[in-house]
């Protein structure tokens, strides 16, 4: 009995820190979060309370014994001299009550002062500077080991590129986008047709690992620093810590203030909370910290977060707008999503104009109707919901919403199983379930094929071009050519891109034959359980469930759908494109031939521009990345070579002239 309670506790630990991991990877690694920060507080929550209760289940690799996440790659890795770490959060002054009563334990009722500072949705980074000079600039990584963006950062014009100071200095901050930039990048990716940034903060992660600092120099990244570090000089406190910076002359946040209890903390929140919607940039809550450097050391930390500072978060975002239409898009498994068309409203700098409405009966349970005025939520990345309808303004002329029986684009019945929650498309061939199965298969997480976004592949179905995926990979530079705003050099790099993709990897390629409920992870689980398509294929029911992490749904759905005839045609289409379904060959291969070889570029190349001579090392296993160390292998020579030259030369690095470039890779 109390063996299979401690069976079921374990499991649920597992499945935690699964998900944890899973979302800790997508947020602080890719830059692409999949739930709000609070859903994530959330789970991680739950671990530590069931971890607090268990103690003999915890291990070393829980996240909760962790201070963050590997770096990104593409930029040299540097160790923190000192570990950037992150914040522990409360959402209530309760939470807030309950962390001055640590403080005050530890401290045995001595005086404490807070500092509260707006807490700035950027990235944090640490700059350092030598003998006056900006030195070096790292992201914060998972808090131990970061990426070197000197050249990045030093592009952010309110960062000062020397300093009064001769001796050793570590500034720590956040970078962050204004909105009026924000717009500017997303207006100007919409006239390009690219997927827009969802937030601020993915628009500065994305700029900030740009490889071209030119490229972001034009993004206008801003910074605050809240955190400085003097050789052999001990500064006594928090706030003594942001006087000195701006001594300095580096820009702090000017709604810093030193409060002397934590009633005073929690007026100063009240009044940040309603400054926040003035502002011209994101913040997501304040921090606290205790002010004084002996009571912090006093207090310590754990492995992830300093016991003397806390982060209050903001409640999640809301404003009222009205609804003015009710569309349903199909989905690549038909299935068909019902969502609310909204007058403009902006909340906290963003303007929203569309709320997902999940399914029929969502719209039922609201009582959503059109015309209707309603609260609307932005929480974190997520899409913004309706939270509910503000029944008292109805005027009588709102109308219900009738959920078609038909698909909008094909216009075939659609099925609504028993008991589930969704209705489809019953039609294999329905051009949106086409459209959308492209649109995932090229996506960054599946195949990878950059510049296949929605407005050309609608152009090649409409074109008649494409009429099933592996067309794709039989398409060629005149047809692509033809089409609009395809000039020679877009289909050229688009062509590239799909040549790439044929090597992406059998996970990746699992994933991106969009069968029903297996996901990113459970594609890669597959992959390298089957290491081929073919035993992926034939594997029963039982032996799927028998590989941990894969339940009898999954299984079920993945019998089945390699019994589908589209599915049979799909797969025999992809191989005769002369995909790779083979795992073991991922790893070998004539098409790695620059495997782990990472490049830097410097002066003009005569038949690449940057950009495509990126892709070629990419596609063929190296990297590339912005600036010189000890660990690059090749500097790429072009016209007028910078200052790069003289370095690689003192390091040591193996220069390479174009010609040379283009006879080692003609290999
Ligand atoms: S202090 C040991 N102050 O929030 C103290 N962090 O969720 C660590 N952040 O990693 C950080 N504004 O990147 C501090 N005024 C502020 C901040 C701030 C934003 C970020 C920072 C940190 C993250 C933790």
């Amino acid at each position: 009995m109390v063996s299979s309670h401690l069976t079921q506790i374990k499991k649920k630990i597992r499945k935690l820190r699964e998900d944890i991991t899973y979302h800790e990877k997508k947020y602080y690694v890719d830059n692409d979060p999949q739930i709000s920060d609070y859903e994530f507080d959330q789970l991680i929550k739950k671990l530590q309370s069931l971890e607090k209760k268990y103690p003999q289940l915890i291990t070393p690799e829980s996240p909760t014994q962790r201070v963050g996440e590997e770096p990104l790659e593409g930029f040299p890795s540097v160790t923190h001299r000192v570990p950037m770490l992150s914040l522990d959060n409360c959402y209530n002054s309760g939470e807030l009550r309950e962390f001055e009563s640590r403080v005050k334990k530890v401290l045995s009722d001595e005086d404490v002062k807070y500092v509260v500072e707006l807490k700035i949705d950027g990235l944090g980074v640490s700059v350092l500077y030598r003998n006056g000079n900006f030195y070096q600039a790292v992201t914060r990584g998972d808090g131990i080991r970061g990426d070197d963006i000197t050249s990045n950062v030093k592009t952010i014009k309110s960062l000062p590129l020397t300093i009064p100071e001769k001796k050793e200095v570590e500034v720590r901050g956040e970078i962050f986008l204004p909105f009026q930039s924000f717009e500017a990048i997303n207006r100007l990716k919409k006239q390009n047709k690219e997927t827009l940034f969802a937030n601020p903060r993915n628009a500065a992660a994305g700029s900030i690992r740009l490889l071209d600092p030119r490229e972001v120099a034009k993004r206008n990244l801003d910074i605050f620093l809240y955190t400085i570090f003097i050789e052999q000089k001990e500064l006594d406190s928090q706030w003594q810590n942001l006087k000195v910076l701006k001594k300095l002359g580096f820009k702090t946040n000017p709604f810093s203030r030193l409060c002397s209890s934590i009633e005073e903390v929690i007026s100063v929140y009240e009044r940040f909370r309603s400054e926040r919607e003035n502002l011209d940039y994101d913040v997501d809550g304040i921090v606290i910290k205790v002010n004084a450097t002996y009571q912090q050391k006093h207090l310590g930390k754990t492995s992830k977060f300093p016991r003397w500072a806390i982060s209050f978060k903001f409640p999640a975002r809301q404003g009222t707008t009205q609804v003015k239409n009710i569309r349903v898009q199909v989905g690549r498994t038909g299935a068909l999503t019902p969502v609310a068309e909204l007058k403009p409203v902006k909340i906290s700098g963003i303007t929203i104009s569309r709320a997902t409405l999940h399914n029929e009966e969502e719209i039922k349970r609201k009582d959503i109707r059109i015309g209707d005025t309603v609260l609307v939520e932005r929480s974190g990345d997520v899409i913004p919901k309706i939270v509910s309808v503000m029944k008292e303004k109805r005027t009588g002329k709102e109308k219900k919403f009738e959920f078609p029986s038909t698909c909008p684009v094909c216009h075939a019945a659609a099925f609504r199983p028993e008991g589930e929650a969704v209705s489809r498309c019953t039609n294999p061939s329905c051009p949106a379930k086409l459209k959308q199965s492209l649109l995932h298969f090229a996506s960054r997480r599946a195949m990878n094929i950059e510049g296949l976004g929605e407005s050309l592949v609608e152009q090649l179905l409409s074109s008649g071009l494409v009429k099933e995926i592996p067309d794709i990979y039989f398409l060629k530079p005149d047809e692509l050519s033809s089409l609009e705003r395809m000039g020679d050099k877009s289909s050229k790099n688009l062509l590239q891109e799909i040549i790439k993709s044929r090597q992406c990897g059998l996970g990746r390629l699992i994933f991106a034959m969009g069968i029903r409920h297996v996901g990113e992870r459970t594609a890669h689980i597959l992959a390298s359980h089957f290491k081929s398509i073919d035993r992926l294929e034939k594997a029963s029911k039982e032996e799927l469930t028998s590989i941990p992490d894969i339940g009898p749904k999954v299984a079920e759905s993945i019998v089945f759908t390699f019994k589908q005839p589209e599915h049979i045609k799909l797969l025999r289409g992809l191989k005769q494109a002369g995909l790779r379904f083979d795992y073991k060959k991922e790893k070998t291969g004539a098409h790695n031939i620059l495997k782990e070889k990472t490049f830097v570029l410097t002066g003009a190349l005569e038949n690449f521009s940057r950009e495509e001579a990126i892709r070629v090392i990419e596609s063929l296993g190296g990297k590339v990345t912005s600036s010189l160390s000890s660990k690059t292998d090749y500097l790429l020579v072009g016209e007028s070579p910078g200052s790069k030259l003289s370095k690689a030369k003192e390091l040591g690095t193996s220069i390479l002239s174009e010609e040379e470039f283009l006879s080692l890779i003609n290999k």
